[in-house]
């Protein structure tokens, strides 16, 4: 599917099919022109309307944000991808300011379009090719015709690697194995001259005593791999941001065996580590000007004779030892050592995602990222220009009454609380002592355990995976490349 931008009046442009927004019922809008069927129909705007004969479909929006725009353009792409469409024209809707309206539009278009059907037989090919916007605006301005067409390769480049983060994450635990996830980020490498990528292997992980890491995959019969990717912009850096991603190919949750229904989808747990992999897969292609790095801890978390058990006790990379009270919480272990090894990058700015607590998806609701961190005005920041994406995040504070539940009486720290309650919170603040105080105030856990796999559609996202963190990372990479011209 092909998304061109016309520098031509709507009517002007051949196509199929012709998409009409009706924003707020405002049915009396110029790109209106079927206002007789309306009346026939006892059509009020507040719906969408399919008129065949007329080729034309209505989407009716409540207001023009930017993901009423993405949302309304994967409406139009399920509604006409059942017929014989092949090409459709669409006017532009500016919202706030022209780039990100452009953005949403193309993300709206490719994001709706996923699919994951390689293991079905016979998949249903759409027969969309081509989407014409034209340069006719809904509020009459003229668009700046350079700069949305900037926007409109951007938000393909977003959306993109978001559908790239869903393909790895949707992938079965049989195959996406933590060897496929480097091999992944080595084929990512060579496709992009400005992308490294290192992997570490057992070996390595060995030699530097992440034996964290290490306890969590004893059990599985494929090798861990620390996965090391790094995008280095043209001109010098101004910052170094820095992510860590999860990336567990399949939690069973260990010897604290998960009960059946909970394993099931649990190939998401990878969902950290694909994220932040897109992350600099879109960076390189938007050539943002930070130097960004992704470290992403890939393993499995098994059962058998040579799993780590509850009872164990972990001394840590940072030296930090770690008693174990429920091997299903392994996703704070491996990202615990992959923490401390990434603060030798030293970064600017360091963000960590993962799929880490049930509690996150009890509490925040299967939508909402949980953002978790030390400075409150960070996460507001990051919150205020990320929503911007369309993803869904609610800041959760820290406290030291929590703090006090992380305590072990054998060990520095336990891998559970004393306490049911406060779950995500006390997951974040067992993450926050491997961080480093000279870290700890630029630093952002996301507990993407709730939006990460969809088990009913919603939105844009079908069933599956929706590539958390993608979206909501590169909006705020750009606003910080924004505030650095
Ligand atoms: N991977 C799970 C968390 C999860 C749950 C992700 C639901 C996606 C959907 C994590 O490793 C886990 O099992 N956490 C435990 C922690 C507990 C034992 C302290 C949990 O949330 O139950
Ligand atoms: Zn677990
Ligand atoms: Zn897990």
């Amino acid at each position: 599917m092909k998304i061109e931008l016309l520098d031509a009046n709507i009517n002007k442009i051949k196509a199929d099919f012709e998409a009409i927004l009706i924003v707020g019922k405002k049915i009396d809008h110029k790109f209106v022109k079927d206002s007789d069927k309306f009346k026939e129909l006892n059509y009020d705007g507040g719906s969408n309307l399919l008129l065949l004969e007329s080729k034309r479909l209505y989407i009716g929006v409540k207001e023009l944000g930017y993901d009423q725009i993405r949302l309304a353009m994967s409406q139009i792409y399920n509604t006409l991808k059942n017929y014989n469409v092949k090409t459709i024209k669409i006017s532009s809707y500016v919202y706030k300011c022209t780039t990100k309206t452009y953005q949403a539009v193309v993300e709206g278009f490719v994001l709706g379009s996923y699919e994951f059907n390689k293991y079905k037989s016979e998949a249903k090919k759409s027969k969309i090719e081509k989407i014409f916007i034209s340069t006719d605006e809904y509020s009459g301005k003229k668009v700046k015709i350079e700069k949305a067409k900037l926007a409109l390769k951007s938000g393909k480049i977003i959306a993109k690697a978001t559908n790239f983060a869903k393909d790895g994450v949707n992938e079965i635990p049989e195959i996406y194995t933590p060897l496929k996830m480097a091999k992944e980020a080595l084929k990512l490498a060579k496709k992009h001259s400005n992308i490294e990528c290192k992997v570490y292997d057992k070996k390595f992980l060995k030699k530097e005593r992440m034996n964290a890491f290490l306890m969590v995959n004893r059990a599985s019969v494929h090798d861990p791999y620390m996965i090391h990717l790094k995008y280095t912009p043209k001109n010098k850096s101004k910052k170094r941001v820095v992510f860590v991603g999860k990336g567990l190919t399949y939690d069973s949750g260990g010897l604290s065996l998960k009960p059946a229904s909970s394993m099931l989808t649990m190939k998401c747990d990878k969902s950290g580590a694909l994220a932040a992999m897109a992350i600099i897969k879109a960076a390189a292609e938007l050539k943002l000007p930070f130097e960004i790095h992704a470290v992403l801890g890939a393993t499995e978390n098994m059962i058998g004779g040579d799993a780590y058990k509850p009872d164990d006790v972990i001394i840590t990379r940072s030296g930090i030892s770690v008693e174990v009270r429920n091997t299903d919480a392994e996703g704070r272990l491996v990202l615990a050592d992959c923490l401390d090894w990434a603060q030798e990058l030293k970064p600017d700015i360091l963000i960590d995602m993962a799929t880490l607590t049930g509690a996150c998806v009890v509490g925040l609701g299967e939508f909402t990222i949980g953002l978790l961190g030390r400075n409150e005005e960070f996460k507001a920041e990051y919150k205020r220009v990320a929503s911007d994406s369309g993803e869904l995040m609610n800041s959760l504070e820290f406290n030291d009454h929590l703090r006090e539940c992380i305590k072990s009486k054998i060990a520095d720290i336990s891998n559970t609380a004393t306490t049911r309650y406060g779950g995500t919170t006390t997951a974040g603040l067992f993450l926050e002592q491997f961080i480093k105080e000279e870290n700890r105030d630029n630093w952002i856990h996301m507990d993407i355990a709730g939006p990460a796999y969809i088990e009913r559609a919603w939105g844009y996202n079908q069933y599956g995976a929706s590539g958390a963190g993608v979206r909501a990372n590169l909006y705020y990479l750009q606003s910080l490349a924004r505030e650095e011209k």
